[in-house]
C-alpha cells in the first residue's frame, strides 16, 4: 500500500526549518502553541460528528473513535493548561486556520456515510489519518528545536506537554492505516478506493497546510493552484461543482488579508530595519512562487 506522506511548504521549507524559527520567537511560539491548542479541540468536535453519522455501526470503530476523541479532548486540556500557565491567550488564533481551512475543502458529500456507509468509513478514516500525519511531523519537529533551544523553564515545560502529546498521534497513525489496510485488503476494488482517497485528501492537507502559513504576496493565486490539484483527484464530473462552490472565498480570503496586515504591522514595530531588508522581500518571493506555481499548474493540465 502506498504511503503519502506530507509534503514541504512549497516544497521548500522543512518542518524542522519553520519550527526552528518558531521556538526563537516567544509570541510566535505562543501563537503556535495556541494554534494546536485549538486544532486539538476542534478535533473532537468532527470525531464527535462522524461517531453520530456512523450511528452505532460498525460497533468496533464507534468504539475506537470514542476513545480517540478522549484523546484529543486530553491533548486540548494538557495545551490549555500550559497556555493558562505561561500566560498566554487561549481565544481562537489568529490568521487563517489549517483545521477549517480544511474542512472548507472537504467535500462534504464524499465524506457522508449515509450516502454509502463504506465510503463514507474510508473518506473519514483518510482525513483523520492525513491530518494526524501532519501533527506528527510538526509534534516531533517541535520537540527537536526546543531541544536546540536554550533550556528555560517555559521551554522545558512546554517540549514536557509536546512529548506527552506526540506519542499517542503516532499511535492515531498507525490505528487509522491498520483500519485502511484492513478495508483495502478486502478487494482490489476496496484497494483503488483507499488509494484515491489517500490521493484526493493529501492533496486536500496540502493545501489546508500551505494557506495556514502562506501570508505572502501571491498567495491566493497559490491557494487557487492548489484547489485544482485537489479537483484534479476527483472524478472529472465532481471538479466543476467542487470549484465553483469554494473558488469565491479561495481568491477573496478576508482572513489572509488580515493576517498580512497583522503580520507586516508585528514585523514593523519589532524592527523597521529588518522589515525593509527581510520582509519585504518575502512579498516579492511570494510572487515568484505564485507564478511558478501556476505555470507548473498549466503545464501538468495540458499533460493531462
Ligand atoms: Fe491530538
Ligand atoms: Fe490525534
Amino acid at each position: 500500500m502506498a504511503v503519502i506522506y506530507p509534503r514541504k511548504f512549497q516544497n521548500a521549507l522543512s518542518a524542522r526549518d519553520i519550527l526552528k524559527q518558531v521556538v526563537s520567537d516567544r509570541q510566535l511560539h505562543l501563537i503556535t502553541l495556541n494554534r494546536y491548542r485549538y486544532n486539538e479541540q476542534h478535533s473532537c468536535k468532527e470525531l464527535t460528528e462522524v461517531i453520530e453519522q456512523l450511528n452505532g455501526q460498525p460497533r468496533e470503530l464507534v468504539q475506537d473513535l470514542s476513545h480517540h476523541v478522549t484523546d484529543e479532548a486530553r491533548h486540548s486540556m494538557w495545551l490549555t493548561d500550559l497556555l493558562v500557565e505561561l500566560g498566554a491567550d487561549i481565544g481562537k488564533p489568529p490568521g487563517v486556520s489549517y483545521i477549517d481551512e480544511f474542512e472548507r475543502l472537504l467535500d462534504k458529500d464524499a465524506y457522508d456515510p449515509k450516502r454509502n456507509l463504506e465510503d463514507g468509513i474510508i473518506a473519514a478514516l483518510v482525513a483523520i489519518n492525513v491530518t494526524e500525519k501532519r501533527g506528527c511531523e510538526y509534534f516531533s519537529a517541535h520537540i527537536y528545536a526546543l531541544k536546540q533551544a536554550p533550556q528555560t523553564p517555559e521551554n522545558i515545560k512546554i517540549r514536557e506537554t509536546i512529548a506527552k502529546i506526540f506519542p499517542e498521534e503516532a499511535g492515531h497513525v498507525r490505528w487509522g492505516n491498520r483500519w485502511l489496510a484492513q478495508i483495502a485488503d478486502k478487494s482490489p476494488e476496496h484497494r483503488q478506493k483507499v488509494k484515491q482517497a489517500k490521493q484526493k485528501y493529501a492533496a486536500i492537507e496540502q493545501a489546508a497546510f500551505e494557506s495556514g502559513i502562506d501570508f505572502t504576496l501571491g498567495a491566493e493565486l497559490r491557494r487557487v493552484a492548489n484547489l485544482v490539484e485537489v479537483a484534479n483527484t476527483m472524478a472529472l464530473w465532481e471538479r466543476p461543482r467542487y470549484l465553483m462552490e469554494r473558488l469565491p472565498q479561495t481568491l477573496l480570503a478576508p482572513e489572509l488579508q488580515f493576517t498580512r496586515i497583522q503580520a507586516a504591522q508585528k514585523a514593523w514595530q519589532r524592527d523597521p530595519q529588518a522589515f525593509i531588508e527581510k520582509f519585504v522581500p518575502i512579498f516579492f518571493q511570494g510572487i515568484q512562487s505564485a507564478e511558478n506555481k501556476s505555470q507548473k499548474t498549466t503545464v501538468k493540465k495540458e499533460i493531462n
